[in-house]
């Protein structure tokens, strides 16, 4: 055996013991669980004592992140090593946020200089767009930035949008186009002015049908008032690692923000795909955002396993999906400017550590990737945590606050934090029966009233949770709490012995679409596919061919 599967077994053996642990006697019989159990890095707190682990299955959880050599893993990262193997790419979104004087190195090469040149261009180009320098082809001042990607190149920015709206440019918004259904296109064109309107296309590829897609309905849309292509220069800037097809879409060079192959789709916020974020924010709380992501790395780097925030988060996510065999972790923010970020961190984790085979090619005989899913806390209060405190199923979850909120209703705040701590505290303690029939005897009811409804009111608890508590929602905070995100996906692709940073999964849809949206155009249906599909494709053809569908619209 290996050394991870010697530290796999111990971990399992554990388990027959552990999987009986009862947090509330836990915290009973251990006056300092929270200090045993809890971190501090800067001005994140992260409390991992509401979960169902005793010292020793930190420790052999540790041990089982060691044995997988997490810790060389991690600096080949940092060094610039092509860890993605089958794509054959460096993986470098920290050097994007290497705020030291360090070289970071490819081949040989040290990309800092490229990495800090690009910084300086969207630094250059925002401070002109936001002081008005930058003006549309009619002498108007840029009052919406409109950002055409999706995925990676639509997520990070939209959610760091949401998060930092205290710090934007009060003259100033931000439109996210993603969706090729033209809905979502015309929604967001119809509340704009052509003459105040810079798009953003931004894809790592430049390919990506609903990308480009959309970017040239925006084009038409944008010349049906312009007129004269000359002033495309001065509405339509580019994010991409592809010039030559920025280019040949009509974007001057000029105006193209580069980045490279080894910045990830998912992991690019912090590179030129970020500029919607600069342009609203502007250079300073840009820098402030990589500034805390910086740190995050650095801690990340250097802090011993047992003090490593990433790490221990990545090890407790590995603890229930490997050994409670849960399915799914739950991201719960109680923040309604953090409210993008379930949908961030899903496709961040899952299109991440969504894989079945491993770096060696081999089928996986243990589970990968949980599902990732969320909302808000508040409303999921009112919607989904019933099945979180009394569903049969483990829903690890990880609850996420401010300490100090931006808004002035100081009451509501603390009305909001009281439910962030009591639902910790009720998914942990659970309710026994004897309390149940306690709080019905306080609360004056008879309880001969309500004996037949004792059962279902009776709370198992025992059920884990981490809280993440962070002094304020700064650019800079939330800098460290995505790293934060981003080096735990790491550590578990590791453990998992997987590639986090391809996608091949996503291919095949792509590939068939392409090849039913040209039988669609054609009207075409002898291709053959299953009897579903085909079926479908010919239904769908015929009631629009009944409904008088015209597609040249
Ligand atoms: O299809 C998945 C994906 O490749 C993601 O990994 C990526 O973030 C997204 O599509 C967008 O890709 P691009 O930036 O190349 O348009």
């Amino acid at each position: 055996m290996n050394p991870r599967e010697v530290a796999f077994n111990n971990l399992q053996q554990h388990f027959s013991e552990a999987r009986h642990l009862n947090m509330r006697k836990l915290f009973e019989q251990d006056k300092d669980r929270f200090e045993r159990f809890s971190l501090q890095f800067q001005d994140i707190l992260l409390d991992y004592s509401k979960n169902l682990i005793s010292a020793d299955t930190m420790s052999l959880l540790l041990e089982m992140a060691k044995a997988s050599d997490v810790e060389s893993w991690r600096d080949r990262m940092f060094h610039g090593e092509k860890i993605n193997d089958t794509e054959h790419r460096a993986v470098l979104h920290v050097a994007l946020r290497n705020r030291s004087d360090n070289a970071i190195n490819i081949d040989g090469e040290d990309v800092m200089p490229a990495v800090r040149s690009v910084i300086d261009h969207m630094s250059d180009f925002a401070g002109r767009v936001r002081n008005g320098e930058w003006k549309g082809y009619t002498g108007k001042r840029i009052t919406d930035v409109v950002n055409v990607g999706i995925g990676g190149s639509d997520l990070g920015p939209k959610m760091v949008y949401q998060a930092l709206k205290p710090y934007r440019h009060p003259e100033m918004r931000a439109h996210f186009i993603s969706n090729i259904d033209g809905a979502h296109t015309e929604e967001i064109l119809g509340q704009l002015d052509p003459e105040t309107t810079l798009f953003i296309v931004s894809s790592k590829t430049f390919t990506t049908q609903e990308t480009i897609t959309n970017a040239n309905t925006a084009r038409s849309w944008f010349l049906a008032t312009a007129n004269d292509e000359q002033h495309i220069a001065k509405h339509f800037v580019a994010v991409s690692t592809n010039r030559e097809d920025v280019i040949k879409f009509g974007i001057n060079p000029d105006n193209m923000f580069e980045f490279w192959d080894w910045v990830g789709g998912r992991y690019s916020l912090w590179s030129a795909i970020g500029l919607s974020i600069i342009l609203l924010v502007g250079e300073e709380n840009f820098l402030a955002l990589l500034d805390g992501a910086h740190a995050m790395d650095n801690h990340f780097a250097s802090a011993p396993l047992a003090e490593n925030m990433p790490v221990i988060l990545a090890m407790l996510g590995i603890w229930y999906n490997n050994f409670f065999g849960a399915e799914t972790t739950a991201i719960l923010p109680y923040d309604h400017y953090l409210r993008s970020l379930p949908m961030y961190l899903e496709q961040a984790d899952m299109e991440s550590n969504g894989k079945s085979v491993d770096r060696d090619g081999h089928h996986v005989n243990y589970n990968t990737g949980p599902i990732v899913w969320g909302a808000t806390g508040i409303n999921g209060q009112h919607a989904f945590y019933q099945l979180i405190h009394q569903g049969t199923k483990l829903i690890p979850a990880d609850f996420i606050a401010s300490v100090q909120t931006h808004s002035k209703l100081k009451q509501q705040h603390d009305i909001m934090m009281s439910n962030f701590f009591a639902q910790t505290e009720a998914l942990m303690r659970g309710r026994t029966l004897e309390e149940t029939v306690e709080a019905i005897e306080q609360s004056g009811t008879n309880i001969d009233d309500v004996r037949d409804r004792l059962p279902h009111m009776v709370f198992e608890g025992n059920h884990p949770s981490n809280t993440i508590l962070v002094n304020k929602l700064t650019p800079y905070s939330l800098g460290s709490l995505i790293a934060l995100y981003e080096h735990k996906i790491f550590v578990q692709g590791i453990v998992w012995n997987l590639n986090s940073y391809d996608q091949w999964g996503v291919e095949l849809g792509k590939q068939l679409a392409k090849n039913i949206l040209s039988e669609i155009e054609s009207s075409d249906t002898t291709a053959r596919h299953d009897s579903s599909t085909s079926s479908l494709i010919s239904y769908y053809l015929q009631v629009s061919r009944e409904r008088g569908e015209n597609r040249d619209a």
